[in-house]
Formats: C-alpha cells, sequence, structure tokens
C-alpha cells in the first residue's frame, strides 16, 4: 500500500497507509530523539499496547493517560500532560507519539507544539476519522466552552502511521463516523471515492479489506494533496471544512457529548446540501444522491430539541467566520465544491430546518 508526501512550506513528511505500519515506526524516530512520550487513553492502550511495546522494541517510552471524549478536549487536559512530562523529566529533545483517535491526536499534537516551545510528534491514529483526517495535516488544538478548536497551532508531525488493522477493534459507531470524513473526501475532489461510498455501502460497512484499504488511501490522497498547497487554510485547505461548520455548532450545541465528531459532520453536510440547493450552486439530484449516501451509513442519534435557529446563532462563534462573515463549503457537483460567504440567514436557516426535519422523519 501506499506512501504519500505532505510537503508544506518548511516541512515533509509521509504518511504511511499499510498493514502492519506501526512497524515502521522506530525507523522514523530521529537518532536524536530523547525521552519518548506516548499520548494516548486507557482504551486505546488496553487495545493496542502490544502493537507499540514491539514497534518500539527495547526503547524506553512513557504512557501519558487522558481520558478520552471531545468535552475533555481542554487546556486543562493539556497542562496536566505538561506537568506529568515536566515531572518525568522531558526535555527539548522528547518526542510526543499520539496515538489514538483525533482528540489524542490533536491534544497530542498540541502538547508538542507548545512544550518548551515545540517538540516533534508523530501521529499514529487508531480511529478511521482520525486516519483519513485529523492526524494528516498538522492540526492540532483544544475546545473552548464557546466553541470548537478554538485554541491550536498548525503543527506537522514527523510522520503518519496508518494501519488499517487497528480498525478492527473499533466500536461499529465509530467506524461509521468516519465513514462520513471519506464520503466528504469524495464529495469535495474524487467522485469516484463517491461512488465507492455509494454503490457498496454494504462492503465497506461490513469492512472488506480491500475496499477499506481503498477509500483510506484516496481520503489520504486528498488530504495530503490539499495540505500540501495549502497549509494554513489560506484558501484551498477551506473545502476540507465541508460540513463542518454546522456540524461544529451541533457539536457545540449538544456539549461535545451527544454526537460523534463525524456524525456531526454529516448533519452538516446534509444541511449544506439543501443550502446549496436553495442558493442556486447545486441541482436537486446531486443532492438527493449525496443525502443517500449519508443515509447508507446510518441515522444519527436523536436530534430532538435542537433548533434550526440555535444551530445559527452559533455559527458566529465558527472560527471561520471571519469578521462576522460565516463561510460555507458547497457542492456544485459531487467532486467539486466553492466557498461561498454573504448568504442569507434565512437561507441557511431553511436549510439547517430541513436537515433536521429528514433526520426526525427518518
Ligand atoms: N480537518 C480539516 C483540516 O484538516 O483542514
Amino acid at each position: 500500500m501506499p506512501t504519500f508526501v505532505v510537503e508544506t512550506p518548511r516541512e515533509r513528511y509521509p504518511v504511511e497507509v499499510s498493514r502492519g505500519a506501526l512497524g515502521s515506526l522506530a525507523a522514523h524516530i530521529p537518532a536524536r530523539a530523547g525521552k519518548l512520550f506516548i499520548v494516548t487513553t486507557q482504551d486505546v492502550w488496553n487495545l493496542h499496547a502490544a502493537r507499540m511495546q514491539s514497534a518500539l522494541g527495547s526503547r524506553a517510552f512513557e504512557v501519558l493517560l487522558f481520558p478520552g471524549g471531545e468535552e475533555r478536549k481542554r487546556m486543562a487536559s493539556v497542562e496536566a500532560l505538561a506537568d506529568q512530562m515536566v515531572q518525568l523529566g522531558a526535555d527539548r529533545s522528547s518526542l510526543v507519539i499520539a496515538f489514538g483517535g483525533g482528540i489524542a491526536g490533536d491534544l497530542g499534537g498540541f502538547l508538542a507544539a507548545i512544550f518548551m516551545r515545540g517538540i516533534p510528534v508523530i501521529q499514529v491514529p487508531t480511529t478511521l476519522l482520525a486516519q483519513v483526517d485529523a492526524a494528516v495535516g498538522g492540526k492540532t488544538g483544544a475546545n473552548l466552552v464557546g466553541g470548537k478548536n478554538l485554541i491550536g497551532a498548525f503543527h506537522q508531525p514527523l510522520a503518519v502511521l496508518i494501519d488499517p488493522d487497528v480498525l478492527t477493534t473499533l466500536p461499529p459507531r465509530e467506524y461509521r463516523a468516519g465513514l462520513f470524513e471519506v464520503l466528504k473526501c469524495g464529495v469535495i475532489r474524487s467522485p469516484g471515492l463517491f461512488e465507492r461510498m455509494a454503490n457498496d455501502s454494504a462492503k465497506v460497512l461490513a469492512m472488506d479489506p480491500a475496499i477499506v484499504e481503498e477509500i483510506i488511501a484516496e481520503s489520504v490522497r486528498i488530504k495530503a494533496e490539499v495540505v500540501s498547497a495549502d497549509e494554513k487554510e489560506g484558501g484551498l485547505r477551506r473545502i476540507l471544512n465541508y460540513g463542518h461548520t454546522i456540524g461544529h455548532a451541533l457539536e457545540a450545541e449538544t456539549q461535545y457529548k451527544h454526537l460523534l465528531h463525524g456524525e456531526a459532520v454529516a448533519f452538516g453536510m446534509r444541511a449544506v446540501g439543501h443550502l446549496a440547493q436553495l442558493t442556486g450552486v447545486c441541482e436537486a439530484a446531486d443532492v438527493r444522491r449525496m443525502n443517500d449516501a449519508i443515509s447508507a451509513y446510518g441515522e444519527l442519534p436523536s436530534l430532538a430539541g435542537i433548533t434550526a435557529g440555535s444551530l445559527v446563532a452559533r455559527l458566529g462563534s465558527d472560527k471561520k467566520t471571519i469578521q462576522g462573515k460565516v463561510h460555507f463549503v458547497l457542492a456544485e457537483s459531487i467532486g467539486s465544491v466553492v466557498v461561498r460567504s454573504g448568504i442569507e440567514e434565512r437561507l441557511i436557516h431553511e436549510a439547517t430546518g430541513m436537515a433536521l426535519r429528514e433526520l426526525a422523519a427518518a
């Protein structure tokens, strides 16, 4: 299986996608590296400690555990991890291995970005969502009460090691949540990936090994290409936020407790599909195909009590809102998107309400 390369103005690193990728971890640790700190949760460690131990061989390491859950992706967790590192003798030569889902990657990456003003990190994602999105591209951070990922830093890893084998222990709900990010990649840039996801949902859901490898590789290819073209999200990288603006509002509105990130993105993708149609950007038939593909990967937890008004009110605190202008990524067709701002609030309200009503009727 392939290795992709992310190349930014200052960094160049490999993203390996292969069964047993963790086996090459030691080769990515620079000879000058000091203490190794694995940032992970107890759940991930229970499942995958043996793989990590065997990948590191005789090399000593410390395991730093943090409590899982999006609501714990907070500055307080980063500070607690940094305090532990100091107590364990970390210095500027130390290296962080972020091992787990998107939250481990974001927190571990952020810790590495700010510990002693920056030490290296290697990302080893163990959920589909982290493999196809969060672990690649150097975005790190934590949530504030007022919104998701409102503090953070760009901190590119030394390498990203993606092993599809670790997904076999993933709870089905988490796997499905990751599939929505894969679907996103298809909608924004790869009609072939979209078709595969839309036409082969049974095999994808059954974790057919060849298809899982294919969809991960295609998603990573897209992510690596987009990040290499626009590391700091000045332009092209914004397309990766497809479905995220309303998705983030939904996560904040439900206190980060009710939905997995990928599920919130699925809701956001539904809403922006309707918005694209209401604004005349996308044909109804394409919107239907996109929404059918989302439905093929399962319905979301109940959103009873959530209103379009409450979600629209939150859009102002999304970090993609600049000088009061909310930017939306809208599909023109499957595989091609545009970024639009200045959309009338009543249309955003209407599209969000349509998505809410669809889910209530499902
Ligand atoms: N998850 C969106 C990005 O990395 O830009």
